[in-house]
């Protein structure tokens, strides 16, 4: 358990400027993909789970389906949102939506981790709350999936890569595979977030993903915030699958 004494309480970096996204409880690390595909659905899935989860990730699903809005409204509440909207673009762009963003009261932002895109996020995250993720490589991807894409690299080598360079440029956390969040750990050190989707408590099924732990697991390896989706969304009882997941994460 590499990290289970790391001091958790939310920092601000104050050499890098960047706020560094911690939490204090097993709740505060648990992230609920809200994949649907209207408000209502999102609306009924944050009703379901009111007590239990307090962290939401909104991707393009949603958030072209109104989502920004209920996205302002939560975390006016004091919901925390992570956009995960995996900005890529020229500089100036992403900075400009990085800026824009910030003044929404999100928690955290994901952007593909490309070293010139990071640096500028970064130069424009600055002052905010804004915890900038940076995604290596998607959790759907193995190595063939990189060789179609023309990568070079296999998927772990790009992992590391990534992760050295979103380090560099001051960037917030990473988001990786669980699998790999120990060897990413080594390598950004404590005060990042390492966010982990591909979650999948024993026996659930695993949709596309193809590099997929136990929450335990994800705990283990050092894993600041974990990220579940379907196995929560698509369960008939919601709540009660979250609260297993919780538990399993409090046991690791
Ligand atoms: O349903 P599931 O638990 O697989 O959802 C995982 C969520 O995490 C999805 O919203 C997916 O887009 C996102 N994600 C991922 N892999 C990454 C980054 C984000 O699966 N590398």
């Amino acid at each position: 358990m590499p990290h289970a004494d790391r001091n958790l309480a939310p920092a601000v970096d104050a050499d890098r400027g960047v706020i560094q996204e911690r939490a204090s409880t097993m709740q505060d690390r648990l992230i609920v993909g809200l994949d649907v595909p209207t408000l209502k659905d999102a609306e009924k899935v944050v009703r379901e789970l009111d007590g239990v989860v307090s962290f939401y990730k909104i991707g393009y699903q949603l958030a072209f389906a109104g989502g920004l809005d209920l996205a302002r409204e939560l975390a006016s509440g004091g919901t925390r949102i992570f956009l995960d909207m995996k900005l890529l673009d020229i500089d100036n762009t992403v900075a400009k939506g990085v800026e824009a963003i910030a003044r929404m009261g999100m928690t955290m932002l994901t952007m593909h981790a490309y070293p010139k895109t990071m640096k500028a996020a970064v130069a424009a995250a600055r002052g905010s709350d804004l915890c900038l993720l940076g995604v290596t490589v998607l959790t759907s991807m193995d190595e063939q999936d990189l060789i179609d894409a023309g990568y070079e690299h296999d998927p772990h080598t790009l992992v590391l890569r990534r992760s050295e360079q979103a380090l560099h440029a001051g960037m917030g956390g990473i988001v990786c595979s669980a699998e790999e969040a120990e060897a990413v750990r080594r390598i950004v050190g404590p005060n990042m977030a390492v966010v982990t989707p591909g979650i999948r408590p024993r026996g659930s099924d695993h949709g596309d993903q193809k590099r997929v732990v136990t929450p335990a697991q994800a705990i283990r390896n050092g894993s600041s915030h974990l990220v579940v989706g379907r196995p929560i969304v698509g369960a008939a009882d919601r709540r009660a699958v979250a609260e297993a997941i919780l538990d399993e994460m409090r046991s690791a």
